[in-house]
């Protein structure tokens, strides 16, 4: 196979993979071949471009580590992450829809019980969230596994405070025997998306900005469900319609009721105003 010019490249490469074991696979990397390609010959791309492009690709993988995950930054902007997530997320009507996992999840959040406050000293005006995660027919889920993570005041997650790896502002909760759940923790910000790296030069060279919305992240699993990945979004919040990452669904934006200092909804007598938030999950049956 020699000579292959401009016309040719793509089905020699294609051939190429005529004895993968693997038939999704050779679904997958023959279709992106055949993308990338398209691509290439639509915009007519040139060496230099290509160059900037590794050079690109290698920075994001430069700044990647076990706590700053820039290819899955890339994926958000693209928008990738949420056409993948509403793809394998078709939900019936009534069923809490699902968003974007984000980059700022991890492993062994601390366990918390109904009640406690999860912020664990995070900077932040105290809210108490509270809502019932039911099934789809409306029947209360007991003992979900609730898994909740957000920012800080300042707009920072705990994993992007160097130095401090105490997990703050999130956990996880199981719902009681009636479907309620109730923690206390600090009002969500909106905050930009790490833009101190290549992402964030290419957010600035397409004229975009970083921000997100104000959210809670919510990762909810129980048995006989399907899991649910999502986000609680505030209502009023100036970036709903142009966030960053394309995750913003009208049906998961609530209200945050603020209240001046007086008695909490778990009886905790506060001295200084607090916000209050309800929602409602609501679970689709497993297939
Ligand atoms: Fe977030």
């Amino acid at each position: 196979m020699r000579n292959l010019d401009e016309n040719t490249i793509t089905e020699a490469v294609l051939a190429r993979h005529a004895h993968a074991g693997d038939e999704r696979l050779k679904t997958i990397v023959t279709s992106l071949v055949q993308h990338l390609h398209a691509f290439a010959r639509e915009v007519n791309l040139t060496e230099s471009e290509w160059e900037q492009g590794i050079r690109f690709l290698t920075d994001v993988g430069h700044i990647t580590d076990d706590k700053r995950q820039e290819f899955i930054l890339l994926s958000d902007t693209l928008g990738l992450s949420m056409l993948v997530t509403a793809m394998a997320n078709r939900k019936p009507p009534g069923c809490t829809e699902a968003t974007v996992f984000g980059p700022f999840f991890v492993e062994g959040a601390p366990a918390y019980q109904n009640g406690d406050d999860v912020s664990n000293g995070a900077r932040g005006e105290p809210c108490f969230v509270s809502g019932t995660v039911k099934g789809a027919d409306g029947e209360a889920v007991a003992n979900a596994r609730i898994e909740v993570w957000q920012a800080d005041a300042d707009g920072f997650y705990d994993v992007q405070h160097a130095g401090d790896d105490t997990h703050r502002a999130r956990g996880v909760l199981h719902s009681l025997a009636d479907g309620r759940y109730h923690f206390r923790s600090i009002v969500a910000e909106p905050y930009p998306i790490p833009h101190d790296g290549p992402v964030g030069r290419m957010l600035a060279a397409l004229g975009r900005h970083p921000w997100r919305p104000a959210h809670l992240h919510f990762m909810i699993m129980a048995p006989g469900y399907e899991r649910l990945v999502t986000h609680v979004f505030r209502e009023g919040d100036q970036y709903l319609d142009s966030d960053a990452v394309f995750g913003v669904r009208s049906s998961l934006v609530a209200q945050w009721q603020r209240h001046e200092a007086g008695t909490a909804p778990d009886g905790t007598s506060m001295t200084m105003p607090f916000s209050t938030l309800e929602f409602d999950f609501v679970l689709n049956p497993s297939a």
